[in-house]
């Protein structure tokens, strides 16, 4: 039983899917909550799976300092260490080392830096993040990049984009042959139409069970993403997932999606619910405000999370302003599910071939507001 992906229905560029692994199936258009340092941060795997989840996402970097890849392994490797059985893709560290660690060296062999934890020195390259990647176990394996901060000049984004090409092919090198186990190339190239090309061309190239869309919500903003998203999924191929790295909020991921992507990851569903923002239906609203001291209403009514069915927004605001850890519990739970709703929703529209009335009721449930 290998990996696969079978694209069941499109819809103008909108797609929905299945890809089949031998851990389980992921429904696409599929949301990956974040489950960085081998856990979704306040909640339980089987609540995560509870929202709908059919995947979640790992994180290279913060695994490999703490508790360390080779413990992982030891220990039976990141599925049974965190108790999720499903599949877990794991980013490949190289963005996260750019955004999170001290004093880092950039050469054509990879990157040395030193751990944002206590300060000791690591190196990644291409070779050490497939091996570290195989050690956790991931089902998806992502391609070691570098994604180069924005702004930035032409210049350098192509510098970026062509190490990462190159890395791209040392990581599939290294990756080897791994049956039932995907590796997914990164598309770079910032917002430049010609970049982005090479980028796709030299993948396809190479050639990847999938490929992701790297570079993107990195300050850009929203139009620019959907303008590079316009061009972007026709120069990869369409038998193959794709995955949008690192999006979004809401309506960038319905926009997303629109476009022709099957796969996303943010923190910001599970971030939010640990800071008082609640995403709903009719906008997002923050938990803290004084106007929800004695409202009685749960926060959807329409939403079948334990925070909506046995708990008022009242309840939710004494939680938030006592710094109670349930109130992360069950806000984060209410996000995580608001967002499955969401591609839940995405998926039944495309199948159904409505997705622009699905698309135009979403937007005018949001423009109403809370109330
Ligand atoms: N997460 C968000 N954007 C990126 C990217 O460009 N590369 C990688 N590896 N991870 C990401
Ligand atoms: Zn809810």
């Amino acid at each position: 039983m290998g990996f696969s992906f079978d694209l069941q229905a499109t819809d103008g560029s909108a797609r929905t899917g299945v890809i089949n692994t031998p851990r389980g199936d992921i429904r696409t258009p599929a949301f990956m909550p974040v489950g960085t340092a081998a856990t979704v941060k306040a909640m339980m795997p089987e609540s995560v799976r509870e929202t709908g989840a059919d995947i979640l996402l790992g994180n290279t970097y913060h695994l490999m300092l703490r508790p360390g890849a080779e413990r992982v392994a030891s220990l039976g490797g990141l599925h049974r260490f965190m108790n999720w059985d499903r599949p877990i893709l794991t980013d490949s560290g190289g963005f996260q080392v750019m955004s999170l660690a001290g004093l880092r060296k950039l050469t054509e062999k990879g990157v040395t830096f030193k751990s944002h934890i206590d300060g000791s020195k690591y190196e990644l390259t291409p070779e050490r993040s497939m091996e570290i990647q195989a050690l956790l176990g991931s089902d998806i394996v992502m391609c070691f990049d570098e994604c180069p901060a924005l702004p930035a000049t032409d210049e350098e984004v192509a510098r970026a984009m062509r190490l990462s090409m190159r890395w791209a092919e040392r990581s599939k090198d290294a990756f080897g042959d791994r049956p039932g186990h995907a590796l997914f190339g990164i598309m770079q190239g910032g917002v430049t139409r010609e970049l982005r090309e090479e980028s796709a061309k030299a993948l396809v190239e190479i050639g990847f069970d999938g490929y992701a869309v790297g570079g993107l919500a990195v300050g850009e903003g929203q139009e620019a993403m959907f303008g590079v998203l316009d061009y972007a999924c026709d120069s990869l191929p369409k038998d193959k997932p794709r995955y949008l790295m690192g999006v979004g909020k809401p309506d960038d991921i319905v926009g997303a999606v629109k476009r022709g992507i099957d796969m996303m990851d943010c923190v910001l569903p599970s971030r939010s619910g640990r800071t008082g923002q609640v995403f709903t239906r009719y906008g997002q609203l923050n938990i803290k405000n004084a106007r929800h001291m004695d409202d009685t209403r749960p926060l959807d009514e329409a939403c079948s999370c334990p925070a909506c069915r046995n708990y008022s927004r009242a309840y939710l605001h004494h939680l938030f302003r006592s710094q109670e850890i349930l109130s992360s519990m069950l806000l984060t739970w209410h996000n995580l599910q608001y967002y499955q709703d969401v591609m839940d929703g995405m998926r039944s529209a495309i199948a159904n071939r409505n997705f622009a009335a699905w698309e135009e009721n979403f937007h005018a449930e949001r423009a109403r507001g809370d109330i």
